[in-house]
């Protein structure tokens, strides 16, 4: 699993790595966006939450994130980029592991200073990458996501990662974190 703040790479570094670890990626961000865009009935009851840089509940997030486990393709293992981030998406989410008599292997932690965060929004574009919305993003992260570090630390499956480098020496340090471990 791909921790940190919005902005700190955990989509850059997820692709990379399944195409590393041969493992699908499972990113929750990326969902949400493509309901939105196919006009989905997802899609609908997200768009609003998503454009103001809230958090989607919980019940409907395991719904989609149930779902996409089912199939196939998640069967031997999957990299999951933006879920969970609340503590009840936490326990959600071991229920999922635990009906599929899966185990989580390690919560890669990204940790990117935050104006460096903030100036990477606005160099990408997207429509909850505006100042304000990324600052509500990184303040929402703070108070409902950030609690998930010790959560898992005191799991021992926390790896800190300075993400705050060139994105190939990330990957790197991800690799060496992760040393063997695999992923979820
Ligand atoms: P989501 O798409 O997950 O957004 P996020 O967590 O805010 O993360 P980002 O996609 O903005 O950043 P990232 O960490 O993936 O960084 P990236 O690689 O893109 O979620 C969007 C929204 O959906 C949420 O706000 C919420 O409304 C909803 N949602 C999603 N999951 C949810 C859940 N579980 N519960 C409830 N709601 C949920 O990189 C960012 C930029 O930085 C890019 O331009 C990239 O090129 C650049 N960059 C990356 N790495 C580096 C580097 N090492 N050096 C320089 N630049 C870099």
């Amino acid at each position: 699993m791909l921790l940190g703040a919005p902005n700190s790479g955990k989509g850059t570094q997820a692709g990379r790595l399944a195409a590393r670890l041969g493992v699908p990626t499972i990113s929750t961000g990326e969902m949400l966006r493509g309901a939105v865009a196919d006009g989905a009935e997802l899609g609908r009851k997200v768009k609003d939450v998503m454009e103001a840089g809230r958090l989607v509940d919980d019940g409907l997030m395991a719904e989609v994130v149930g779902s996409r486990l089912e199939r196939d393709d998640a069967r031997r293992g999957f990299l999951l980029d933006g879920y969970p981030r609340t503590l009840g998406q936490a326990k959600d989410f071991e229920r999922m592991l635990g009906d599929l008599r899966e185990k989580l292997d390690a919560v890669v932690l990204l940790e990117v200073p935050a104006e460096t965060l903030v100036q990477r929004a606005l160099g990408r574009g997207r429509t909850d990458d505006r100042e304000e919305v990324a600052r509500e993003r990184l303040r929402v992260y703070r108070q409902a996501t950030e609690p998930l570090v010790d959560y898992y630390r005191k799991c021992g499956l926390l790896r800190a990662v300075d993400g705050d480098q060139p994105v190939a020496a990330v990957t790197e340090r991800i690799l060496a974190a992760l040393n063997g471990a695999g992923a979820a």
